[in-house]
């Protein structure tokens, strides 16, 4: 699995039209509530990336019948919120905090246990900011003592609704007591101090619960029933990024993303592209569910640095590895603060992107809360990935702006969000070669 090498050789460009895979957030959540809900739903644009199928694979193992009409297309036959069955083993949730933390929230209001797991990277992860507020509501789950994975998730006697006040802005979080609070008596209220993504909130609508939902606040009445609901997962902006930042660093690149989601708690990447000088339009919008989608045009040119704060962090969390990229490519210095989540995602990746950005020439700072990257050459070498996906396909598109070839170790990962990337980004005109 760890033997997946890219070797990326200078000289490459980005073109034509692109349609990246489903949306990770939201293929998790389309079959969590499908799978809870009473009756039958369907799933197109499904992403089938790892993360995903580990949700997938967790549901059937509770019982629920998921047909695989294609592999982008799912139907799900829901059992309702209380029909789910006591898996015969551990779930296993390989690298997805998404599943872990989502999944914890239902969990706990189930009349059997259940026991979550996941990989080396999970099992790092902190869950004590799920696990904190669930056992305010009344919720049985051990952990390490680290508060980390396994998780073992006991029945527990009746969950009551609370008003809490998340210390992190995490859609993972909100979402997993939301989940809980469909369970639990009365009211369950989230207050985040930045607003984080609001899939969770705009799905469970589609699907007929009543959800009150603003900038840094949801909340929802326990005891409210799911209807099936049919689902078009847009493309994902997170993966879309990737190619944004690529074709925004090659003068002359020209590029169209397809059908992707452009919902604003996720678009902090082309605000903060712009910002720092590329040319993104937003072409022909529209809506796929509750979901507004768009297809971005991008044109590469000159970019310069520019100072990220907090505010801008949330709406692009997932998008910073490939930020920093661009902040090499740019003109003067870019400086991140605000951003100390990024330390606990898949891998640490302030230093995993500072380190491999040194390991090419660039000057890149980290610090506790970001990082301070200087614009400038990127020479080549090899950089370690750390088994992150998201750090493996932003020094892909690095390759684009190297002088000599980047080798990028550990790439396995990038399956559990990007299947098919090297494909598409090879395609598109990047020179990339895998090799296993
Ligand atoms: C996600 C929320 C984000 C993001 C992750 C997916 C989600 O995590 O980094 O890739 O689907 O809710 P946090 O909510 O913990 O910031």
């Amino acid at each position: 699995m760890s033997n997946v090498t890219y070797q990326v050789l200078p000289g490459g460009t980005l073109s034509g039209s692109v349609r990246v895979p489903g949306d990770k957030s939201i293929s998790h959540r389309a079959v969590m509530l499908a799978s809870l809900a009473d009756g039958i739903s369907e799933v197109r644009g499904f992403l089938t990336g790892e993360d995903c199928l580990c949700t997938m694979k967790a549901f059937r193992a509770m019982g629920v019948r998921i047909d695989q009409l294609a592999p982008t297309h799912l139907r799900v036959h829901g059992v309702g919120l209380h029909g789910l069955r006591e898996p015969p083993h551990a779930l296993d949730l390989g690298n997805s905090g998404t599943s872990m933390r989502l999944m914890t929230g239902l969990l706990v209001a189930q009349s059997f246990p259940t026991t979550l797991v996941g990989d080396e990277s999970l099992s790092r992860r902190p869950m004590r900011r799920i696990v904190e507020p669930l056992l305010q509501m009344g919720a049985r789950i051990e952990t390490t003592p680290r508060n980390t994975a396994p998780l073992r998730i006991l029945p527990a006697a009746g969950l009551k609704g609370i008003r809490y006040r998340s210390p992190v802005a995490s859609a993972q979080v909100k979402s997993g007591i939301l989940l809980a609070g469909l369970y639990a008596e009365g009211h369950t209220e989230v207050l985040e101090p930045e607003a984080s993504r609001d899939h969770t909130e705009r799905m469970l609508r589609a699907f007929g619960a009543e959800v009150e939902a603003e900038p840094g606040r949801a909340a929802l009445q326990g005891g409210q029933k799911l209807r099936a609901a049919d689902i078009d997962v847009p493309a994902d902006v997170s993966s879309a990024a990737f190619f944004l930042v690529g074709a925004a660093i090659v003068p002359g690149a020209e590029l169209l993303l397809t059908d992707v989601g452009i919902n604003p708690t996720r678009t902090g990447v082309i605000e903060i592209l712009r910002r720092m000088g590329a040319h993104i339009e937003l072409r022909n919008p529209r809506h796929f569910g509750g979901e507004p989608v768009a297809d971005l045009y991008v044109r590469g040119g000159a970019l310069h640095g520019i100072e990220i704060g907090h505010e801008l962090v949330a709406a692009a969390i997932d998008e910073f590895p490939a930020l920093f990229v661009a902040a090499a490519c740019a003109r003067g210095e870019t400086v991140v603060t605000g951003a100390a989540e990024l330390r606990v995602k898949e891998s640490d990746r302030i230093q995993a992107m500072c380190d491999g950005l040194q390991a090419l020439g660039v000057s890149a700072l980290a610090r506790p809360d970001g990082a301070r990257i200087s614009g400038g050459r990127l020479l080549g070498g090899t950089v370690d990935s750390e088994g992150d996906h998201r750090i493996a396909m932003s020094f892909a598109i690095a390759g684009l702006r190297a002088e000599q070839p980047i080798r990028i170790l550990d790439c396995a990962n990038v399956n559990t969000s990007f299947p098919g990337f090297a494909e598409l980004a090879a395609g598109a005109g990047l020179g990339l070669r895998v090799q296993e």
